[in-house]
């Protein structure tokens, strides 16, 4: 069966996770992230958003991925009181893919899907010394809402930054 692509920029495809994919998206997030998280974990958030779950690929091969959770709680914008928000949990494009767009796209296709999905506003969490995947989430608008020291393992404090969505 043809898989459904959301999306295209270049040679480059984007479109939803599938169970037989997640290998793939492990293997991307070993090589490019320093958190990890269990094999569990990535069938569990499959399972229950699979329309946020979005892996990028060219000539078939998965070579990027973007996975997300829809929470209730209170606002990270400057807004009174409880939110619908989307949570971009993690989000990689392997080094040899970056700089061509496709991290922008699959932050823009994951949003559309949450707003789709009643979140008002999306959050994440970033290492203060990220600057390029800051720079990413600054081009579309996140602003910081908090600094939470020592968020990783390591140490490193993180940025929450959020950005409004669908308005
Ligand atoms: N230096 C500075 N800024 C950069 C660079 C760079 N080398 N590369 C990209 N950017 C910024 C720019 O603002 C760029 O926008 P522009 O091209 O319009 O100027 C913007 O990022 C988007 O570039 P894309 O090509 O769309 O993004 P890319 O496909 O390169 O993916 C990503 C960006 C996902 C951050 C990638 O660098 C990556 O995988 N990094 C390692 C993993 C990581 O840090 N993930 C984010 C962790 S936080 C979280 O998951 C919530
Ligand atoms: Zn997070």
């Amino acid at each position: 069966m043809q898989k459904a692509v959301v999306a295209r920029v270049g040679d480059y495809q984007v479109r939803r996770c599938e169970r037989e994919d997640v290998q793939a998206v492990i293997n991307i997030n070993a090589e490019t992230l320093p958190e990890h998280y269990s094999d569990y974990f990535y069938y569990e958030i499959l399972a229950e958003f699979p329309d946020t779950f979005l892996v990028a690929e060219i000539d078939g091969a998965i070579i990027g991925y973007i996975m997300c959770r829809i929470e209730y709680g209170f606002s990270h914008l400057k807004r009174l009181g409880l939110a619908r928000k989307g949570h971009v949990v993690s989000v990689a494009v392997a080094e040899q893919h970056r700089g061509k767009g496709i991290g922008t796209l699959l932050m823009q296709t994951s949003q559309e899907a949450m707003a789709r999905r009643g979140a008002t506003e999306v959050y994440l969490e970033v290492r203060v010394t990220n600057s390029e995947a800051i720079a990413l989430y600054q081009k579309l608008a996140y602003k910081t809402a908090s600094r939470l020291e020592a968020y990783y393992k390591d140490g490193e404090a993180a940025l929450v930054m959020a950005a409004a969505l669908g308005q």
